[in-house]
């Protein structure tokens, strides 16, 4: 069963596949509408269960999305929605599922809810963000950065903010592509040590400045998130803000990147809190390209999960 849990378990070859083949793709069908079928559709036949927990744009649209071009049907569900709201067991919900769908995509809170997922349905689970990890928007970030710039690998990339979710998929990434990274943030905001340990285990350079200027001096990317996310306490806002106020990326900062750096926000963005507009619609900025590239990462993604 090929689930699609993490980027750190995914084998190296198969996330280099799957970007080459998320290229391929996304060029195979340029300008074609976008309702429309690809020319193969190997998902004919299937069908795609796709389950939030948690509020989405684009993962919900670019899964649906994709899936569809690729010639599966959707369902697109809401956990408040289900019995799983309501005491029903993740494992019984998964042995369930399994009888009526082939493809699970979950976006939860607890990572454990994921791999319960995982290891009780019978069909392969996509990891469309827990607390923990955000795989699918590194794989579009990976393709966007290697679209633009080329290969990632030997690169600078250094995240300014909070070291959350999006971070840790960076972290395993990091080991996985052999890019370097930075992450300049307050140590109360630190990403947590056993990501940090287990990346650098199999071979990832990540540092921690803490002076964000000197940070991404020389970065081939400089990368953001918002300072808030949907698993923290609506609370921790006016903290956080004092707190982060100085990793803001703006003009300033980016002038210290190489002059080529890239900008890059999974969104979505409370602009001019993390990132100014200037930054997020001036020329370095990729940020929808990196959202357009869900789409076609993910398509990849399926299809590695289903073997089709
Ligand atoms: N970047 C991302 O996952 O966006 P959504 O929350 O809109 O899915
Ligand atoms: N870190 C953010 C990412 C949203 C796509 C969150 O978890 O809310």
């Amino acid at each position: 069963m090929k689930h699609f849990l993490d980027i750190l378990p995914t084998p190296v070859a198969d996330l280099r596949q799957m970007i080459d083949h998320a290229r391929a793709m996304k060029d195979a069908r340029k300008d074609r509408p976008k309702g429309m079928c690809d020319d193969e559709t190997p998902l004919e036949g299937r069908m795609v269960a796709l389950i939030f927990e948690k509020p989405s744009t684009r993962t919900r649209v670019s899964f649906d999305v994709g899936a569809r071009q690729m010639g599966a049907q959707t369902m697109v569900l809401s956990g408040a929605d289900m019995q799983l709201g309501h005491g029903e067991t993740i494992a019984d919900t998964a042995r369930v599922l399994s009888r009526y769908v082939d493809l699970i995509m979950i976006r939860t809170f607890e990572e454990q809810t994921l791999v319960e997922m995982a290891e009780n349905a019978t069909v392969p689970v996509i990891n469309g963000l827990t607390n923990r990890t955000h795989p699918c928007q590194i794989m579009a970030d990976i393709m966007t950065f290697e679209e633009h710039r080329g290969p990632i690998k030997g690169r600078k990339v250094v995240w300014s903010g909070d070291g959350n979710n999006v971070f840790a998929s960076f972290a395993q990434a990091s080991a996985q592509f052999g890019f370097d990274l930075v992450f300049t943030g307050p140590k109360p905001l630190d990403p947590e040590p056993e990501i940090m340990e287990a990346a650098r285990a199999v071979g990832a350079n990540i540092e921690i400045i803490r002076d964000p200027m000197a940070a991404v001096e020389g970065a081939d990317l400089v990368v953001t998130d918002t300072w808030v996310s949907m698993h923290d306490p609506a609370s921790a806002r006016e903290r956080r803000h004092n707190q982060l106020r100085g990793y803001q990326v703006n003009a300033e900062l980016m002038g210290r990147a190489k002059p080529d750096a890239l900008f890059m926000h999974c969104l979505p963005a409370h602009r001019d809190d993390e990132a100014t507009s200037e930054v997020m619609d001036g020329p370095a900025s990729v940020i929808f390209d990196e959202a357009e590239n869900r789409l076609h990462a993910q398509k990849a993604v399926m299809r590695w999960c289903l073997g089709a």
